[in-house]
Formats: structure tokens, C-alpha cells, sequence
């Protein structure tokens, strides 16, 4: 499967490449991923736009850059625990904004499971991070933080993945220019629906395994939309993939109220508040 993943990272090594680089041009895509944002809103709330956007996990902020960059209004935040992607999404991408884009955003330095985040009219969670909270409480209990701080008529996106060849130690590979990208599904446990999985590049014709790793719990849609209304939301939608010719997905998600079994599949959940 998987066109997007990513998760916590592991120690850093000594690596003749950017990591985060070959990480960004591998699993992220954040010029749609923010159309994407825009539109569902404005179909939800009919038309109106949101002018917040909080990045939870954000890593380097990449996706509260191209937020700023989308319209002059625009303003974001990006949440991390860790300074490492954020030192090096300030160096790398926020640095390339323009002084006002620079201006409406802000990267802080913050455990998603404290309260008080930043009030935003979109939180987004994506990449999966999430996955990282196992227990059902300590979830529910991000979920309440999310809803507490969403601005009236405020949406909380999260994306997640599934089909059954999550649950088999396979490895995809994807050839890019300079590199390519392994995702590598290493463990599966159905008694607990954890999985591992590792992130490798081939890169000047050596692989380095291990550049970033994922110790995750394989939530589902239902268990999801279940959470998202206990604390509070008044609904949760599913936005799913559409198909391409050669039946992979075609990057356009739609509202509906039924998926479709398959191999590897992506979907939103869009929280209502
Ligand atoms: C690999 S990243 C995802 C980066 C980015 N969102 C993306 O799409 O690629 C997962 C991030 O979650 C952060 N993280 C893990 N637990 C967290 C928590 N409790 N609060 C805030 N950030 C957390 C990690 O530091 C890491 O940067």
C-alpha cells in the first residue's frame, strides 16, 4: 500500500542525505492536501471558508506552510513534541515564505495530549500519527483536547489507512529520481491490532534501513467516529478514495456512507463540531 505514512522517528544517524527531504518528496503532498481541507469545509459548512488551520504532529509544519501560502488571510499552527522536525521545518520551508506569510504562522513546541491548544477552525491530524496513542482513553482524550479548542463550526480531519494487506509483513517499494522509498510492514498482531513498520532508502545504490520507524495500533473508521462523537462531535463523515484505471486510488475523496473491501485503502474522517 501506501502512497502517505509516517510517524515517530528514531535516533538520528549519520546519513549521507536529508532525511526529512526524501521523507517529504516520498509520503507527503501538502499543496493538496490544504485544497483538500479548503473544500471540505466550504462543502460542509456551505461556503464558508476557514482562516485557522492547527497541524497536530506537525513535524516540519509543512502543511501549515502551504496553509499561509493558500490565501492572504490564512493563519496556522503547527504542534510537536519534538524541536528536530521543527527546527528543520524553520529552517527549510518557513524560511522560503515571504515575511508576511511568515508573519500568520507558528510552530510551537507541544504535547498534543496537554490542554490549551491553539484555537483553530480546522485541526488537522494526518500521516497517521495519531496511530501512536494505543489506548482507546489516551485517544478519546486527544479527541477532547481537539474539540475543546475548535472555533464554533470548527472541523477536526484526520486521515487513516486500512485494507487487508496491512496485516502482511510485505514490503512496497517506489522509485523516485534520487531514491527510493521502502515501506516496510515488518509485524501485525491481530490480539491487539499493533503493527511496526520501517521507513528505508536506497540511496547511491546503498539501502539505509530504518530512517524512520512506526510502532502504531491500526485504529478503525467505526472505532474513530465513535470516539469523535462521545466527546462531543455532532457528526463524522468519511471522505473516501476514488479509483484510477489501473484500480489504485485517484487522489479525489468524496463523501459517502459505504467504502469497499480492498487491499489498501485511504479515507478522511472529518469531525463535526
Ligand atoms: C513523523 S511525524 C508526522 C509529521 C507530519 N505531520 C507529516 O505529515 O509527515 C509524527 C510527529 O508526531 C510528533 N508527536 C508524537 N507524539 C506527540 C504528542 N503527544 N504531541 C505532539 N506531537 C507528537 C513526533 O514528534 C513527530 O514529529
Amino acid at each position: 500500500m501506501a502512497r502517505k505514512k509516517n510517524s515517530s522517528l528514531i535516533a538520528t544517524k549519520v546519513l549521507p542525505f536529508d532525511k526529512y527531504e526524501l521523507y517529504n518528496k516520498a509520503v507527503q503532498s501538502p499543496e493538496d492536501d490544504v485544497q483538500f481541507y479548503l473544500e471540505c469545509y466550504k462543502e460542509i459548512r456551505k461556503g464558508k471558508k476557514p482562516i485557522t488551520l492547527r497541524e497536530d504532529f506537525c513535524g516540519g509544519g509543512a502543511i501549515s506552510c502551504e496553509w499561509v501560502k493558500l490565501d492572504k488571510a490564512h493563519k496556522s499552527s503547527g504542534i510537536d513534541l519534538d524541536p528536530e522536525p521543527m527546527d528543520y521545518g524553520r529552517k527549510n520551508y518557513i524560511s522560503k515564505l515571504n515575511d508576511d506569510q511568515q508573519s500568520r504562522i507558528a510552530l510551537i513546541k507541544k504535547d498534543v495530549l496537554s490542554g490549551g491548544l491553539p484555537t483553530a477552525d480546522l485541526a488537522v491530524a494526518v500521516n497517521f500519527s495519531y496511530f501512536l496513542f494505543k489506548k482507546r482513553e489516551i485517544l478519546k482524550k486527544y479527541f477532547d483536547n481537539v474539540y475543546q479548542s475548535l472555533n464554533h463550526k470548527g472541523l477536526f480531519i484526520l486521515d487513516i489507512f486500512g485494507g487487508s494487506q496491512c496485516y502482511d509483513a510485505i514490503e512496497d517499494k517506489t522509485k523516485h529520481k534520487d531514491f527510493t522509498y521502502y515501506w516496510d510492514q515488518q509485524s501485525y498482531d491481530p490480539l491487539t491490532n499493533e503493527a511496526y513498520f520501517e521507513i528505508h532508502f536506497r540511496y547511491k545504490n546503498k539501502k539505509y534501513e530504518n530512517v524512520f520507524s512506526y510502532d502504531w495500533r491500526m485504529w478503525s473508521i467505526p472505532e474513530l467516529k465513535e470516539l469523535l462523537i462521545e466527546v462531543g462531535f455532532q457528526d463524522a463523515k468519511v471522505y473516501w478514495e476514488g479509483s484510477n484505471r489501473q484500480g489504485g486510488g485517484n487522489g479525489v475523496f468524496k463523501q459517502t456512507d459505504k467504502g469497499e473491501s480492498c487491499l489498501s485503502w485511504i479515507a478522511y474522517i472529518v469531525g463535526i463540531k
